[in-house]
């Protein structure tokens, strides 16, 4: 407490008063109060690798900067979301009205981010999805406040869907993906790119998410004879569904295509099972350019593991907070400037550069890879530049 002289003058205990007042701000301005970060990701279930790469990216580009974002030290608040939609409201409102985080990063699972998006969007706060491509989140319910370091789920399977028809030649193809937005947007818009190229989607299968029973459907597909199977599964359905695929003798005789989750970050486990397939992302290995050998040799050195497509996007979730950030001298209630800053930007990042839209989803080249050993080896840019539709989207 500021304690005055006994003889001080009404006036003069004001005036001193202010002056400590004053102090006080100079202070708390000159030491700014650590940013809260809240990680929302699933720490458990299917996703858990994939939650558990975006938290390492994101880390390694915050240590890269010496442990400070826009001169701001960072403070981590973590809450596991299971992949599970019906939680998402209590536990995103967790991280905004009890722990007051100033940012949240988040999450994996189109279902469970939408829910997010909803909340950012009713409060105001920050929300950068460094996965989830529903696309919805930079469609219908985009905003200022939303950003995505990723992919919409249509990017990746549009691009595929032009690769198996036009180059491929496929002329008949049957989808199979878990039934939730993620796998129903992947699936639209790989049919967008196929049929629009002269294929045919004949039949679209699905199991609930996260599901991983696949006999019957196998079977069903090899009773069928399309010329191509198409499949949205990631992370740990991933990998079952690839053995399954093989070990019913599929892989012989029709080749099974997908977006990069179908075997990013997966094929220690896939083996044998997944050598040869192609598939379309916005990373791959073998881009031998000396920034993505930067990050993954630092990635390699701090985790003692390769980084895949959701370590990438969490390290450019950073990059994007850092430079929202910087713009505003830490003070992320400059909403306007923070999201200008991010909106002008070229980032940076191991993929390849890219700039995000005027519905905050990155434009970026999506490659085509395939499967060698342990790697997914670029081929060649599948589509370059490719910008989101935005469908829906009013900003
Ligand atoms: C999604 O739910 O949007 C998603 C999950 C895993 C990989 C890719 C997309």
């Amino acid at each position: 407490m500021t304690r005055f002289p006994s003889h001080a003058t009404r006036a003069t205990r004001i005036v001193l008063a202010a002056a400590a007042l004053a102090c006080v701000g100079g202070f708390a301005q000159a030491q700014q109060a650590k940013l809260k970060v809240g990680l929302m990701l699933p720490y458990s279930g299917t996703y858990t690798a994939l939650g558990v790469a975006i938290e390492n990216g994101f880390r390694l580009n915050v240590e890269e900067q010496g442990g400070k974002l826009g001169g701001r030290e960072i403070e981590y608040v973590k809450v596991d979301d299971e992949s599970d939609p019906a939680k998402a409201t209590d536990n995103v409102n967790k991280l905004i009205k009890r722990d007051n985080v100033d940012v949240i990063i988040g999450t994996v699972h189109s279902g469970v981010a939408m829910a997010m998006a909803k909340a950012a969007k009713e409060s105001g706060t920050v929300l950068i999805v460094p996965n989830a491509g529903a696309d919805a989140v930079t469609g219908p319910m985009c905003a200022p406040n939303i950003f995505r370091s990723s992919f919409s789920n249509w990017q990746p399977a549009y691009a595929m869907g032009e690769v198996a028809a036009k180059q491929e030649k496929k002329k008949k193809a049957i989808t199979i993906t878990w039934k939730y937005a993620a796998g129903d947007e992947s699936v639209n818009g790989f049919k967008e790119g196929f049929e629009k190229s002269g294929g045919q989607v004949v039949k679209q299968l699905s199991v609930p998410f996260p599901n991983v029973e696949f006999q019957a459907l196998l079977t069903e597909i090899a009773a069928a004879k399309p010329d191509a199977v198409y499949a949205f599964f990631a992370g740990g359905g991933a990998v079952k569904f690839v053995k399954d695929y093989a070990a019913a003798g599929l892989d012989k005789t029709i080749p099974l295509y997908g977006p990069g989750f179908l075997t990013d970050g997966t094929l220690d486990a896939q083996g044998a099972s997944a050598q040869g397939m192609l598939t379309t992302l916005h990373y791959a290995d073998g881009l031998n350019t000396p920034r993505d050998n930067a990050f993954r040799i630092a990635y390699a050195k701090s985790f003692k593991l390769q980084p895949d497509v959701y370590a990438v996007q969490g390290y450019d979730a950073a990059q994007m907070l850092g430079i929202g950030l910087a713009a505003v001298k830490g003070d992320i209630g400059k909403k306007a400037e923070f999201a200008a800053a991010i909106e002008k930007a070229k980032i940076d990042s191991p993929r390849g550069p890219f700039s995000v839209g005027k519905s905050h989803n990155p434009i970026q080249d999506i490659y085509l890879r395939k499967v060698d050993g342990k790697e997914n080896k670029l081929v060649s840019i599948a589509t370059k530049s490719l910008a989101d539709p935005a469908r829906g989207c009013r900003m």
